[in-house]
């Protein structure tokens, strides 16, 4: 058996940042119209979780400046990234400038934003929201699917962006 890297009760942040990122996930934006402009940011926590009702859950970190904003809007967009999309994912997620610069998107007329190119689209309403410690696990009712076959999934992994590669 391999031996360990970290001790099971070393759970220290970096250690754990390290541990849920040998997850690999895909990585939705979540956006959504506010005064006009499109508000959003990345999560790879999305996750699928009823299909009656329809939902989904992300988690949002306690801290988001911009989860407030979304948490108001009528509909959110979801866009589940594509390969190509890890660039434009790093400047959902960045701190400074706009977010939505050189990103094409588009709104519904409930003000959804949703990124061109992705693998899939889907617009929510807020549901349920518990407690997740330092986050929030924000249940989202989903109200459409649009599902683009052969456009491929962004994956991210250990820090880092990758592709789906069929198994040998
Ligand atoms: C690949 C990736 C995945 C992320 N996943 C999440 C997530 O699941 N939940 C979350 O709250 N923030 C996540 N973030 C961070 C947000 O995208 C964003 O940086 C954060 O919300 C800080 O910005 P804000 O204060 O505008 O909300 C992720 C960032 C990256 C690059």
């Amino acid at each position: 058996m391999a031996t360990p890297v970290h001790h099971p009760s070393a759970l220290d942040a970096g250690a754990l940042r390290r541990a849920f990122g040998a997850y690999p996930t895909g990585v939705v934006a979540i956006g959504a119209l506010r005064d006009g402009e499109p508000v959003g940011f990345a999560a790879s926590s999305f996750v699928s979780i009823s299909l009656e009702p329809p939902m989904v859950a992300v988690s949002v970190a306690r801290t988001s400046t911009t989860w407030p904003r979304l948490a108001e809007a009528p509909v959110l967009g979801l866009s589940v990234l594509s390969h190509g999309q890890g660039a434009l994912c790093r400047k959902l997620a960045s701190r400074a400038g706009d977010r939505f610069d050189g990103t094409p998107w588009q709104a519904t007329d409930g003000g959804a934003v949703l990124i061109h190119d992705a693998t899939l689209w889907l617009t929510a309403r807020v549901g349920p929201v518990y407690d997740g410690g330092d986050h929030e696990i924000v249940l989202l009712e989903l109200l459409s699917a649009e599902l683009f076959p052969g456009v491929e999934p962004l994956v991210f992994h250990t820090s880092q962006f990758r592709e789906l590669t069929p198994h040998a």
